[in-house]
């Protein structure tokens, strides 16, 4: 089924939906459609106001990533652009495994010819002359409109060799799609998996605009992020940074999820607070109340019902200890079983660890097992043992994999106080923990 898709609340004269303006529509099959609907003409305004002023034009707008990190877009791009090593190549994250994100695909299914524009346009600024679109393996939907997208936009001269006649810009897209691994979404492994190695990260640094996809300079951008594009180069950077607060411009998409009335893909400016996200989205089930929400997926944290005035920015989100991430909003009412969605999440990221580094692959086994062993016994010392085993995959792990595994698990414990305070039956002393010497 598509997912249900539904629309912000204009803000400061704001003309409303950007992202999700043709979704639902203008139909996706049709190039002449898009056209109509004021499609390709980004591109052309890129081509015509040449590769540095593009970057500018992106820095300026203060556009961000939109896949969880909210690295600025014009800075990666600009890094990339200045690098002599040849060739240059953009990748599309559309591997979106993230539990409880599904905006890419509303994008790719609803809009393909925005996410085939927005790869040219990042091509150009990049100096790349091919893309990737690494896509989710679950996407047959997408895989279809994309690739037909692909097809119209090569056969009409908006890709291929001289793109739109313009001399000195060949761009090719490819699409690669992932086989189900969550790990095949971290930039790094990507270009393993596309290398046809083991989709393992590598270290960073090297960052991928050094050294990317077959150890060339290599963008990578979210789809999110890359349907913003056309919004910059068609209104012009100030346009764009109107919407949104001056640390967080433009609008994001949310995934609304859980014992929530009506779940979907919501854009709304940065800004809105998570209250009025969650009106839009009918809050939870007649007769029911809220417990908590889960922002930024199984990597974000909790946020209380007392919390809901947080406006969702990510200067806000950081200043509140969590993040946006890539824009889960899992709702959980009191009918939910909290310490069963932990865990849940604990058993994820023990089954998608990729196995590469100690302190993830067995800090997330060992952080399952106590996690298991606390909520059925509350003993301290598994409590001690989780922060210590979170704190050590957060500070030693080579990817955001492990490093985050213990977001979750820890805003449980500290911000809901789930499964604490600790407390000791009579009956049942707690050994003293077991301690080694060193070297011992
Ligand atoms: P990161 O912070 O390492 O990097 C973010 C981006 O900025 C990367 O493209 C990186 O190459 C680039 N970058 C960072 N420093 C740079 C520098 N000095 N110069 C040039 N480029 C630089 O974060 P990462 O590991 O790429 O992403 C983590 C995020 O991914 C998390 O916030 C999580 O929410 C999100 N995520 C999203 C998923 C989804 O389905 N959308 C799935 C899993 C995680
Ligand atoms: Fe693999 Fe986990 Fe290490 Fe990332 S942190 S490289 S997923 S073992």
């Amino acid at each position: 089924a598509e997912p249900p898709v539904a629309g912000s609340v204009p803000q400061r004269g704001d003309p409303g939906l950007r992202l999700l303006r043709r979704v639902g529509v203008v139909d996706p099959t049709s190039l002449e459609a898009y056209r109509a609907a004021g499609g390709f003409t980004a591109l052309r305004r890129a081509l015509a106001i040449g590769r540095a002023a593009v970057v500018r034009e992106v820095t300026d707008a203060g556009l961000t990533g939109r896949g969880g990190a909210a690295f600025p877009t014009g800075r990666k791009w600009a890094a990339a652009a200045a690098q002599s090593d040849t060739p240059h190549y953009l990748v599309c994250n559309a591997d979106e495994s993230e539990p409880g994100t599904f905006k890419d695909r509303v994008l790719l299914e609803g809009d393909p010819y925005a996410v085939v524009e927005s790869m040219a346009i990042a091509g150009f600024a990049a100096g790349a002359g091919r893309g990737y679109l690494y896509l989710r393996g679950e996407y047959p939907r997408a895989l279809h409109r994309f690739e037909h997208a692909v097809a119209e936009s090569r056969r009409r001269g908006y890709l291929g060799r001289s793109v739109l006649g313009r001399a000195g810009f060949d761009f090719e897209i490819e699409v690669r799609r992932g086989a189900g691994a969550y790990i095949c979404g971290e930039e790094t492994a990507i270009f393993n998996s596309i290398e046809g190695f083991r989709g393992e990260p590598r270290t960073k640094p090297p960052f991928p605009v050094e050294q990317g996809l077959f150890g060339k300079p290599t963008v990578v951008n979210n789809v999110e992020t890359l349907a913003n594009v056309p919004l910059v180069l068609e209104r012009g950077a100030a346009e764009y940074a109107r919407t949104g607060t001056a640390q967080s411009t433009g609008t994001k998409l949310f995934c609304l999820s859980g014992t929530v009335r009506r779940p979907g893909v919501y854009e709304v400016p940065f800004g809105r607070t998570l209250r009025e996200l969650l009106t839009l989205a009918g809050g939870v089930p007649e007769g029911r109340e809220l417990r908590a929400v889960l922002l930024g997926g199984a990597a974000g944290g909790f946020v209380r019902p007392d919390e809901l005035d947080l406006p969702l920015t990510l200067e806000d989100a950081r200043a509140a200890g969590t993040t946006l991430g890539s824009g889960v909003v899992l709702v959980l009412d009191d009918s939910v079983d909290l310490p069963a969605i932990l865990l849940r999440i604990a058993e994820f990221f023990r089954e998608e660890s990729c196995g590469q580094c100690v302190p993830c692959r067995i800090g997330t086994v060992r952080q399952d097992e106590a996690l298991r062993r606390l909520v059925r016994h509350r003993q301290p010392d598994d409590l001690r043992l989780l922060r210590e085993v979170g704190q050590v995959m957060r500070d030693s792990s080579i990817c955001g994999l492990g490093q985050t595994a213990w977001n979750a698990v820890e805003s449980a414990l500290d911000r809901l106080g789930l499964l604490g305070p600790v407390t000791v039956p009579a009956t049942a002393p707690v050994p003293a923990p077991v301690r080694t010497a060193p070297g011992g």
